[in-house]
């Protein structure tokens, strides 16, 4: 029972971009913290990240056999990926949608998300342990 952090651009330099908008943590923190949550609870975690939207859109697909949730934050390709959207609706279990901003608080372009009407819920503004309060609530959800 997997599952999948998934990431999308420019989110491989968490921790050394914009560091007073996304802090200083790193992903490999977001992994660690995500397994922490999933692995008392029997759970597994597997993190990817992707620059590239349609590497974003197989890996959504390999989840279809190997993740029973998918927990994603897709960077700026939220504002304007319906290929990622689409993706999304050929997976089956819970998707669970994370920004470490406050993306409502920003510029007018972030306030829409096409992520957002597949996902079961939606956690901004929580820094990276957003990502830790999704992967609970993923595992709540299986349980
Ligand atoms: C983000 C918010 C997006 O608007 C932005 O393009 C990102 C990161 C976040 O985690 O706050 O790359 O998804």
């Amino acid at each position: 029972k997997t599952i999948h952090i998934l990431n999308g651009p420019n989110l491989n330099l968490l921790g050394k971009r914009q560091p007073e908008i996304y802090g200083s943590d790193t992903l490999e923190d977001v992994e660690r913290i995500c397994r922490e949550e999933a692995q008392p609870k029997g759970f597994e975690v597997a993190l990817f990240q992707s620059n590239f939207e349609g590497e974003i859109v197989e890996q959504i697909h390999r989840a279809r056999d190997a993740a029973c949730a998918i927990v994603i934050n897709a960077g700026a390709y939220t504002h304007t990926s319906v290929a990622i959207l689409d993706a999304l609706n050929t997976f089956e279990g819970p998707v669970f949608e994370v920004h470490i901003s406050n993306v409502h608080k920003r510029e007018n372009f972030r306030h829409h998300s096409f992520i957002s009407q597949r996902a079961e819920g939606v956690l901004a503004g929580f820094g990276i342990e957003g990502y830790a309060l999704a992967t609970r609530r993923a595992c709540s959800v299986l349980s």
